[in-house]
């Protein structure tokens, strides 16, 4: 095991505190190639841990909350509608609604290995409410910046009740991100955002139980929403380990889905580019993907690239009637930026960029709750009536 430069090959070992390449500062990530039988998984607990021989932590140290087994749900309503053969994995079934949970517990037993006592990140919500858990779970002193006045309630709610000193900074994601790194490049604390390779592994277990679930196979796509572009490229990754350990045949297309006002990677896809042009100023009512500097690009391109995926962006309106549709057809409630991936399927089954008949499995990546502000005002106001069952037989009547 080693992490390894993505660009130019550089090699370094897996206790290097580093998060770009000393050569050529492009991304790293981790190489692990266990040699193991599908048949070990077997009659395990459903936790990204039953996959524990590709994780490149030690075992003894695991920092967990059982994150990860999350519900892998057949949508044949959703699915007939759109034209295809659905499954949702519902990520917001994690310990703190999100999938970041899988990229924590691995990036919270990596910090414990090192014996750092300060972690951080910059977040647009999501982030900061796993790393305050986990690093509470580890006893682990814990910074978080966000971008002032663009987190959703139920995010900060977790990251200040947790215990982390949260930092409302004036900028966006981006310049948050820039700012923590700077700092954490220093010495000063271990950065946890995506750019650390050992948070996507953690996140590849999504890859590793989609085929699982679905029977040692692979699903014709996966679509999910594109922000900081690492969970993307986390779950090619564990797809291409299973697949490369002869587990399965086959590997799913990856679809990456942006807001339109947040989308270099789907413009560089669109140009057959490398690398991406940030977009100045992002903006999307769906502020978890409000990023306009991927730190990840290179991985994701590569991935939507070698999978023979695609990407494409959707409006506000589209993000938040799809949000709508998968609460009221199938019971699923997520926030608008997982509602980009489902919202994304719809345009491009449209176009025809997805057959009709794919068998796709869509990510959502956050719970609902996670910002009750949106949802509430997509909502009507609750009907107020008499304690008395006359005016409640009245507004039954009235159905
Ligand atoms: N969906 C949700 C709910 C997210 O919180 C994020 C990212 C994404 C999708 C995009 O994933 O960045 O791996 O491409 N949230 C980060 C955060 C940026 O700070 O919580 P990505």
């Amino acid at each position: 095991m080693l992490i390894r430069c993505i660009s130019c090959g550089a090699e370094y070992d897996l206790d290097d505190v580093i998060y770009t390449c000393s050569k050529c500062d492009s991304i790293l990530e981790v190489l692990i190639d266990p040699q193991v039988s599908k048949d070990i998984f077997k009659c395990r607990k459903s936790t990204m841990w039953k996959y524990k021989e590709f994780m490149p932590v030690d075992e003894s140290k695991i920092i967990s909350l059982d994150e990860g087994g999350t519900p892998f749900i057949k949508c044949d309503r959703l699915g007939e509608e759109l034209g295809v053969n659905l499954h949702v994995k519902v990520e917001g079934s994690n310990p703190t609604g999100s999938f970041k949970d899988r990229g924590m517990s691995v990036g919270i037993t990596k910090a414990l290995e090192l014996n750092v006592d300060t972690v951080g990140c910059a977040s647009t919500g999501n982030t900061s409410a796993s790393l305050a858990a986990y690093a509470a779970r580890a006893g682990l002193k814990c910074i978080v910046l966000l971008p002032s006045g663009k987190v959703a309630l139920g995010k900060l709610a977790q990251a200040m009740f947790h215990g982390a000193v949260v930092l409302s900074v004036n900028g966006n994601f981006d310049e948050a991100l820039e700012a923590v790194t700077a700092l954490a490049l220093e010495g000063e604390l271990y950065l946890l955002n995506s750019i650390n390779p050992f948070r996507l592994e953690g996140q590849k277990s999504i890859g590793f139980e989609i085929v699982d679930d679905l029977g040692w196979r692979s699903p014709d796509r996966i679509v999910l929403p594109v922000g900081n572009a690492g969970n993307i490229s986390a779950i090619w990754k564990g797809v291409r380990e299973f697949y490369e350990a002869g587990f399965i045949a086959d590997l799913p297309r990856m679809t990456g889905i942006q807001a339109e006002g947040a989308c270099p990677i789907t413009n560089a896809v669109r140009k057959g580019a490398e690398d991406i042009i940030p977009v100045e100023n992002p903006e999307t009512v769906a502020t978890a993907i409000r990023i306009g500097a991927p730190v990840s690009s290179l991985k994701a391109l590569r991935a939507i690239y070698d999978s023979d995926g695609s990407s494409d962006t959707v409006s506000d309106d589209e993000i938040l009637d799809a949000q709508k549709l998968l609460a009221r057809t199938e019971g699923i409630g997520v926030e608008p930026a997982s509602a980009s991936s489902i919202a994304g399927l719809k345009k491009m089954v449209q176009t025809g960029e997805i057959d009709q008949g794919e068998e796709v499995v869509c990510i959502v990546t956050g719970h609902l709750l996670k910002d009750p502000n949106t949802a509430i005002n997509a909502c009507k106001e609750p009907i107020s009536i008499e304690a008395n069952a006359q005016s409640l037989s009245k507004v039954l009547k009235g159905l």
